[in-house]
This record gives structure tokens, sequence and C-alpha cells, in this order.
């Protein structure tokens, strides 16, 4: 049986449409790692959605004059759009407005709180004086009462990672309307941390591979844990399953108990919708299954702490005790990996302060390997990033045209003028098995990089070698050879090698810019899929086994979903022999080069601005 690896992906909010921001945090890094896994041969299964509940959404309905409900569908659609183009592999990209993730939500509910950690408390919530209306943590800013930085939001103060309740901001104020908020008595269901702090603790402490900054992060949190409210006031989210609060519509589950359970519930209905409904528990019951988050570092704290502690309390392993809930015991995260934020000039992306490019904008006018290419080698994995024009145009001029490009296109064309196929090498020389052998390393040197979430190292390492295929070029010069009849046969042995190499970097770019991989497939004589692409699909909200839960949406709504055929593609991690003899055709040029104003202007429809 191959490995199993699990893939999850953070959720966006269905609030507006994808800016580069967003998927070089999460989109671009978990690609690459689960067409890598696929590659070396592992059974991988990679889940994501939109996050459709909480204020984010309620904030940009009102904005835009709409119901949720109307807001959530057509960003679903256009966030399913924009991943699908850049050509994401989910094996299911769904929503958390279906009848599955409402009934497995309020079954991890259920499990807690006869668990006995959740409990029940009077807590001091936030309201609008103008609107009435509850104000989400993450809608209220005011200075952290334990750094004293400002802009400390209501949830968390970034500066120094606290956990904070809006009710501890100094100073605070909506960030909707700039009010000061009003706090009054409410009654919540509270996850008990503390509760279950020693069980996080002891796992966290076994998570030696973390990031050092994620783990040191994580276990500092566990200094100060307090029971966190998983309710909210609120009328869009998930009917709370207890007895007396089911019909109550002021009362819902709070987005992000709701969101982290989606990796499971989307998991079930992968399972589902594969024609296998059991096939999801391989990913989630065995221990030996690794499961991978990916995030930007917004989310850390919701994936090392919040719902490790959902999957404890749920499993009976906190201090409180308890029994396994009727799903098992379910994996905790092996791997939790976070990028830093992708900014340009210098303010993280945010569609609110009006610096953003939407994928959509982007995919249209470059296709998707280009921003693949440039958030792989020059984003934000280990700090805060910088995106400008300029470098992605002499990123993707440098090294994606003139680097890669040339080297497929001159190699082949030169095989292809010379013998209309691939030729048959002769006697190998030095050189040529130099770069053989180098080529030959390139699978673990990259592959290991990949494997450790060191995208940016991995990409560096295959492009070190496309380097030195055209640096082989240019020394062996078979254009020289070409015109020299008595050379027919080292001109034979100095292409084939060539090919050889273009073949192999093939392989190690092709979790980077699948699409570009797939023409270079072609361009070698090859046939068939290379590398498979997500596919949208509309489905019908319906599962096989009827949910059971409260609340739940009407069934039957259609919606449409990411998935894949990715077994059927032909990408592996390793060398794929050239045949000689393999027929050639003259090769289309594979990256088109950017104009170089764009450097200094950027496009019509996102123009650089100006500086202040
Ligand atoms: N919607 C959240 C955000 O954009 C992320 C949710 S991630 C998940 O910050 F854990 F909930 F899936
Ligand atoms: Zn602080």
């Amino acid at each position: 049986m191959p490995k199993s690896v699990l893939v999850n992906v953070a959720w966006p909010y269905a609030n507006g449409p994808r800016h580069i921001g967003h998927v070089a945090g999460f989109g671009v890094p978990s690609d690459v790692f689960a067409r890598y896994q696929r590659m070396s041969g592992a059974n991988v299964l990679m889940v994501s959605g939109t996050d459709e509940h909480g204020t984010p959404l309620l904030v940009q309905a009102d904005k835009e004059g709409v119901s949720v409900k109307e807001l959530a569908d057509r960003y679903n659609r256009q966030i399913v759009e924009d991943l699908a183009g850049l050509g994401l592999s989910y094996d299911l990209f769904t929503r958390t407005t279906t009848r599955n993730h409402y009934a497995v939500v309020q079954e991890l509910f259920r499990g807690l709180y006869e668990n006995g950690y959740m409990i029940k408390q009077v807590t001091k919530g936030a309201v609008s004086p103008s609107t009435g209306r509850t104000l989400p943590d993450r809608y209220i800013e005011g200075t952290c009462p334990i750094c004293g930085a400002p802009g400390a939001r209501g949830d968390q103060c970034d500066n120094c990672g606290n956990q904070l309740d809006p009710a501890d901001l100094i100073n605070p104020v909506s960030k909707i309307n700039g009010e000061t908020p009003e706090f009054r008595d409410t009654e919540h269901f509270l996850l008990d941390l503390p509760a279950l702090a020693g069980a996080l603790g002891d796992w966290l402490r076994t998570r030696e591979s973390w990031r050092p900054n994620v783990l040191k992060f994580s276990l500092n949190l566990l200094e100060d844990l307090r029971p966190r409210a998983m309710s909210r006031d609120i009328d869009w989210g998930i009917p709370i399953p207890v007895e007396g609060w089911e019909e109550n519509n002021a009362k819902k589950l709070y987005v992000w108990f709701d969101a982290v359970v989606g990796y499971l519930s989307a998991s079930m209905e992968w399972a589902y919708r594969s024609g296998d409904p059991e096939a999801w528990r391989e990913f989630w019951t065995n221990p030996e299954v690794p499961s991978y988050y990916f995030m930007g570092k917004d989310n850390i704290t919701f994936h090392s702490q919040i719902w490790p502690a959902e999957l404890l309390g749920y499993a009976g392993l906190g201090a409180k005790g308890g029994e396994a809930g009727e799903l098992g015991t379910l994996n905790l995260p092996t791997e939790v990996v976070s990028s830093e934020f992708l900014t340009m000039s210098g303010s993280k992306f945010s569609s609110s302060k009006g610096v953003v490019i939407y994928v959509k904008g982007f995919l249209k006018e470059f296709g998707p390997d280009p921003l693949r290419y440039f958030i792989a080698v020059a984003g934000p994995e280990t700090t805060d990033t910088d995106f400008t024009w300029d470098e992605f145009v002499r990123r993707v001029n440098n090294e994606l045209a003139n680097g890669w490009g040339n080297l497929v296109n001159r190699t082949v064309s030169m095989a292809y003028k010379n013998f209309k196929e691939v030729p048959q090498p002769g006697e190998l020389l030095e050189a040529d098995t130099a770069l053989l052998s180098l080529a030959e390393e390139t699978f673990e040197t990259v592959g290991s990089a990949i494997g450790a979430s060191k995208f940016r190292q991995g990409i560096n390492a295959a492009m070190r070698l496309v380097g030195e295929a055209n640096a082989y070029l240019a020394e062996q010069e078979p254009w020289k050879l070409a015109k020299d009849e008595s050379q027919r046969e080292r001109l034979a042995t100095v292409l084939w090698t060539a090919l050889q190499v273009v073949s192999d970097c093939n392989v190690v770019l092709t979790p980077y810019i699948p699409h570009i991989a797939q023409q270079v497939h072609e361009t070698l004589g090859r046939e068939g899929v290379w590398a498979a692409k997500p596919q949208i699909v509309e489905v019908t909200d319906e599962s096989p086994r009827t949910p059971i839960g409260v609340g739940l949406p009407e069934e039957g709504q259609t919606y449409p979903v990411i998935m894949g055929e990715y077994d059927a593609q032909q990408a592996v991690w390793q060398r794929v022999d050239v045949e000689p003899g393999t027929p050639l055709k003259k090769p289309k040029p594979l990256v088109s080069k950017l104009d170089p104003d764009l450097a200094v202007t950027g496009p019509e429809w996102a123009p650089v601005q100006p500086s202040a």
C-alpha cells in the first residue's frame, strides 16, 4: 500500500475574490507539496473550501447591499475559479455551507460537550452602540494590555502573539466605523482550554520538526490559557446543538470552531463523492498517516492550539477524561506550515486599503505558472516579502523565459533540425556524465527540500540544474558541431544528454509549474497527461447518509467544487529516460517574455502607485 498523506489547506473567507497575497500564503506552497507527494507515489488527500460564516461575510454583505447567502454563493464560485485557474490540485475544494459540514461540526461540538470540555458561562460581549450588532473580536482594535502595542485585535495581538479578549483592550474601537463598543453580558459556550493544556503541551513538546518560531509561539500560548468562547452573538452560522439553543437564531457557533472542522468534513465529503464513504478514515484515524496544514501566519493559533484542543477534547484526552466520540480518535496535526505575508510597497495586501492585485486579473494576463514561479522563488516563505512588478518581470524574463524556456527551446530545436527525433548517443564524455549525475542528484535535493516545506530551496536547486545545462550547451557548442559532418556522433551525444537533462529538469519543476511542465512533456515528443489539472464540477448537496444535525441548510443546493483525476497523470519523481527515435516537432516558445515597461508601470488594472 502506498503511504497516505493528508494535506489540509486553510479555507479562504468567501468575502471577496482572492488576491495574490492569499494564494502566496496557503495556495501555491500547499499545491507544490501535494504534487510532489503524489509524484513520489503517496496516496494524497488534499482538501479545503470556502469559509462562509462569521462576520467577515456579514460586513461585506452589508457593504454590497446583498444577503449574506448571495454573497457567499458569488464569492465561493469566484474563488473556485481563481484557485482552479492557478492549477491548485485539490482532491476536494468545497464550502462550509453544506449539510455535511454542519452535521460534522455539530458532532464535534456534541462530543466536546459530552466530555465536559464545553462550558457555559456569562461573558462580556462587544456590541456596536449604533447598530446594536455584536462586534466580532477581529473587528475591534486597541492597545495590547500585555505589550502595549497599538493595533492589537480583539482576539490576538500580532506583536506579542498573546490571545486576548476584546474587553481586555485598552481604548477599544470598532474597525467598521470607529465607534467605541459597549460591553454587555451574554451567555456562551467556552472551550475549556485549561483542562486541555496538559495534553496540548505534551503533544506540542513532541513536535520537534516544527519551524522553531511556530513551536515557540505555540508553547508560549500555553502559559496563559483561558477558556475561549466557541459561540457568538450572531445570526449567521451553524446552530448550537444543545437543547434549548438549537432554535436560538441570535447565537451560533464561532466561525473558527466551525472552519477548522472543515478539514474533516471535507475529507468525508470527498470520500462519498469518490464512491467510498469510509475512505476518509485512513487519513484521520490511522496514526501512521501524517497531516500537513498550510496557512498564513495569522492562522497559527487556530491550528496549533484551538483545533488540536478540539480534537483532544473530542477524543476524551484532556484532564476531565471522557470518551472518544463516534468518529473515533482523530489524528492531531503533524506539521503546521505557515507563511509570512506578501506585501505591496510595504503594506499588507488588503482589499480595503486598495492595494490589491487580484488572481483573476493576473491569470488573464500572464497565465498561472509565472505567478506560481514567482511565489515559490520570491514569495513570503520565511519573511514578509514585498511584491514588485519590477521583480516579477525580472524573474519571469531572466529565469523562466531566458533560463528555462530557452534551454528547452534550443535543445529541442537543434535536435529537431538535425535529427527530427531524439538522437542515439555515442560514447559519453566526462562533461556529459557530470551533468547527468548532477541531474540525478537533483531529484533528491529538490525532493527533500519540498518534503520539508522548503519550497524556495527546492526551486533554487532545480533552477541551478537549468543553469548548469545552459552552461553545458555553451561549452559543447552543438551549433558548431552541427556544421561539421565528422562530428555527427558527438552532436547526437550532446543533444541526447541535453534532452535527458531537460526531461530531468522538467520532472523537478513539475510541482512548481505544472502547466509549463505539460507543454515540455509534449515538446519532448511524449503524449498524454503528464501533470493533471484540477477540474470544476457542479455538484448537489446530498450525501448517501442523511446527515444528523439541527438547522442544516436545505437539501439540493448546487455548487461548484474543485476535484481532479490526479491518479491518471504520468508525473513521477524519477528520471524518465528519453528514448532515441522518439519523433520531435519544431517547438513552440514556452514562456513569453514580458514587456520591460511593465516593471515600471505595472499593468493597467493594477498600476504601480506613485510613491507618496
Ligand atoms: N478563513 C480564515 C482566514 O481567511 C482561515 C480559515 S482556515 C481554517 O483567515 F482553518 F479554518 F480552515
Ligand atoms: Zn501584545
